[in-house]
């Protein structure tokens, strides 16, 4: 069987190479710049693969009730749109994707929109969205023979390749940076059997030692300058338009830190209105945190047109990330989409994050990014009260426990972060106390709770 129908393409000066050609880095030779996957097949013009849309509806759905390992992972589901293998039989899959989409109910009615909706990505088998990416990306690097993977990470990304790794009976290496990625995700990649190193840097600079060490062994990158990573990424896009009957949402509003999960999305709502799935594109916005925001600043100066990287700083370490590799790829999703890209504060997170976890569903603080980001694009009159909104929230609040029990216990912001908003953080506060062993001691716990 040869399910195999991709080339890949420069994103930068367009030159097409095989995807066994790419260099190990996975950079252009020609322009340095990173490679999109694309299928020749589909075009108007020489469309003899082009998929029948009707056909393809019909066909995802059923999968839905079929007991086949590669049917109940909602990537490979849609397989016909990830045609990027030799054979399907080499895929790894741990059941990812088909995550719920939640209504944010109460949040919804004190931001006055009528449909808000959290696409959460954090109920993915290592409880982020990194394992769509890591089942298409792996499935590649075992199709193709290696024996080592491996990715710089704030966390994520590690703790999911471990994982498909492990599966797949393959060794893994991962890069963090020391002290910065949250225990939740360090003991991932430990509990999954990876070689775990924590350099002395940033993950800028792991990124930069590990794009060093594949050029000097056998190693298959699985960072997201990868692009097969974006082919499982954009999945989610397929499984949102499902959910609306083949409609789309106004505002897509997605965390930005490396900047591939918008690039993806945009990529997969994009495929579908090519094939004819869905007739728009949702607005696609990309919120940074404050101390790690050099898109944020590209589009204030420069309309996303020029860049330049930062020193990264924020307490949500998964986004801490300073040099992004897809911004050229994030910035032309948020231009075709009509979207923004906009900073929140380190309070703004925290509250919002809270405020989703009170809606008994959780995130991790990167992910909370995108309802501080809404917050934000409401107050401008950027969001009508009519449109339908979905956040993507990328990862499970258990991941960063610290952070959270930090905000509640009062020990997370600095006054001055906190400053104007003190009431706010304050409803929102609810930390654990000591108290005696005794019913009278609960009972005071309970009347102190209701003032
Ligand atoms: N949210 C979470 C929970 C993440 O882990 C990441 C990235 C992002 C958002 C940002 O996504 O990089 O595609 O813009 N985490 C990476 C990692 C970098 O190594 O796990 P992005």
């Amino acid at each position: 069987m040869n399910d195999n129908l991709h080339t890949l393409r420069c994103f930068g000066c367009g030159a097409r190479s095989s995807g066994t050609e790419a260099r190990p880095d996975f950079r252009c030779a020609a322009c340095g710049d990173l490679f999109e996957v694309e299928y020749p097949g589909w075009s108007q013009r020489q469309g003899h693969d082009r998929p029948n849309p009707g056909a393809l509806k019909w066909l995802w759905r059923e999968r839905r009730a079929s007991s086949e390992g590669l049917d109940q992972s909602g990537v490979w589901r849609f397989r016909e749109l990830l045609p990027i293998l030799d054979n399907f039989g080499n895929a790894v899959t741990l059941r990812e994707g088909n995550t719920p989409l939640y209504l944010l109910k109460r949040v919804a009615k004190s931001l006055g929109i009528d449909q808000l909706y959290a696409k959460h990505q954090g109920m993915n088998p290592t409880g982020s969205f990194k394992d769509t990416g890591m089942t298409a990306a792996l499935s590649v690097a075992r199709e193709r023979g290696f024996e080592w993977v491996a990715c710089a990470s704030t966390g994520n990304t590690s703790a999911a390749m471990a994982a498909y790794a492990a599966r797949a009976g393959m060794r893994s290496l991962v890069l963090i940076p020391e002290g910065k990625i949250a225990w939740g995700k360090l003991s991932q990649a430990m509990d999954y059997g990876a070689v775990t190193c924590q350099l002395k840097t940033d993950f800028d600079g792991c990124v930069r030692v590990l794009t060093q060490t594949v050029k000097q062994a056998p190693i298959y990158l699985l960072n997201s300058v990868n692009p097969y990573r974006l082919e499982g990424q954009k999945t989610p896009a397929f499984e949102i338009a499902e959910a609306f009957d083949w409609n789309v949402p106004d505002h897509l509003i997605v965390p930005g830190g490396n900047l591939a999960n918008s690039s993806a999305l945009g990529k997969g709502f994009r495929e579908l209105r090519e094939l004819g799935l869905v007739a728009r594109l949702p607005r696609i916005s990309v919120i940074q945190a404050e101390g790690a925001n050099p898109l944020a600043r590209s589009f204030a100066k420069s309309n996303g047109t020029v860049f330049e990287p930062v020193e990264a700083h924020t307490r949500a370490t998964a986004i801490r990330i300073g040099n992004p590799a897809s911004w050229r790829k994030a910035a032309r999703v948020i231009h075709d989409t009509c979207g923004w890209c906009i900073d929140v504060s380190e309070a703004e997170i925290a509250i919002a994050k809270a405020e989703i976890g009170a809606e008994g569903l959780g995130c991790e603080p990167a992910s909370a990014v995108t309802l501080a980001g809404l917050k934000k694009l409401r107050a401008e009159g950027k969001v009508a009260s009519s449109d339908i909104v979905v956040l993507v929230l990328t990862g499970h609040t258990l991941k960063d426990a610290e952070y959270t029990i930090g905000f509640h216990s009062g020990a997370l912001l600095t006054e001055q972060e906190t400053a104007g908003r003190e009431h706010e953080v304050e409803a929102l506060r609810r930390n654990a106390v000591a108290i005696d062993a005794s019913p009278a001691a609960v009972l005071d716990a309970l009347k102190a709770s209701a003032q």
